[in-house]
């Protein structure tokens, strides 16, 4: 029994995940879908499958594009009905055997060191309280492979659901779900985080920016910053995105 998510009313997500239009949509987050694409074909030429974590993976439209793309997939959430959802849409697109779901505190989980080639984040380490974010991305720069991946997404103080400066004086409408975000990130913060010597990563796209979300509630904008990152020593095909000079599909 687990207290946090067996009462549907503890769950801050239940009825967004419980929609027939679930939250969030199946889209997966841009740069991750980009990243995937460009280097399928080296994934594929592994000889076992190489392994993801999706952390607050929601109903799991990262979760379902690691998959597709031949990664073995643990989903971590607190929702239950989120992770329902992802048990669902796998069962459909018949990836269940590439997908496993957990429900844990990502304060709570441990991961084993040098042990997924994606690690991924898409607003969760801002779900968390500030004092707690440092520690859980140290576990995450820990838990990547030599030839490993890192996406994260949170929300800034741009946000208009933020109480600080700038997205408090923002008049723009504000996320249905923006209660749950108690630690929006300042200007440079998840970088600076990304450039410290012990994450022992290498930027490959970061940016901070404003978005109109348009797949739950009333239209909203978010004040977002996106980090994509490998390990240090590791140079996959990454062309950026949009790519530049795009090889062909034949080539
Ligand atoms: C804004 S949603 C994002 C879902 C998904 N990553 C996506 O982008 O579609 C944030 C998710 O983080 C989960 N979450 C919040 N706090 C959490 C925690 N401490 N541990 C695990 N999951 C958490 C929520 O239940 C929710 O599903």
């Amino acid at each position: 029994m687990n207290p946090v998510t067996d009462d549907p009313s503890n769950d801050f997500f239940f009825e967004a995940y419980d929609r027939e239009n679930i939250a969030y949509g199946m889209q997966p987050s841009p740069e991750l879908a980009a990243y995937l694409k460009q280097t399928a074909s080296a994934e594929s030429s592994r000889s076992a499958r190489p392994q993801a974590i999706d952390l607050g993976a929601g109903a799991g439209r990262d979760t379902l594009a690691l998959a597709a793309a031949g990664y073995d997939v643990t989903s971590v959430d607190v929702s239950e009905r989120g992770l329902d959802r992802i048990r669902e849409r796998a069962e459909r697109a018949n990836l269940s055997d590439r997908v496993k779901t957990l429900v844990c505190d990502v304060r709570e989980l441990s991961m084993d060191a040098d042990c997924y080639s994606a690690v991924i984040a898409t607003t969760v380490l801002d779900h968390i309280p500030g004092t707690d974010a440092p520690a859980v991305w140290k576990k995450m720069c820990a838990a990547l492979t030599s030839q490993g991946m890192l996406y994260t997404q949170v929300h800034t103080t741009e946000d208009p659901g933020s109480d600080q400066s700038p997205g408090k004086e923002s008049d723009q409408p504000v996320s249905e779900t923006a209660g749950a975000v108690i630690n929006y990130f300042r200007p440079n913060q998840l970088v600076g985080w990304a450039c410290e010597a012990d994450s022992r990563l290498r930027v490959l796209r970061y940016e901070e920016r404003l978005e109109w979300d348009t797949t739950h509630g009333a239209p909203h904008q978010h004040g977002k910053a996106v980090l994509l990152a490998v390990r240090q020593d590791f140079h996959p095909d990454w062309f950026g995105q949009p790519a530049a000079f795009p090889r062909s599909e034949t080539s």
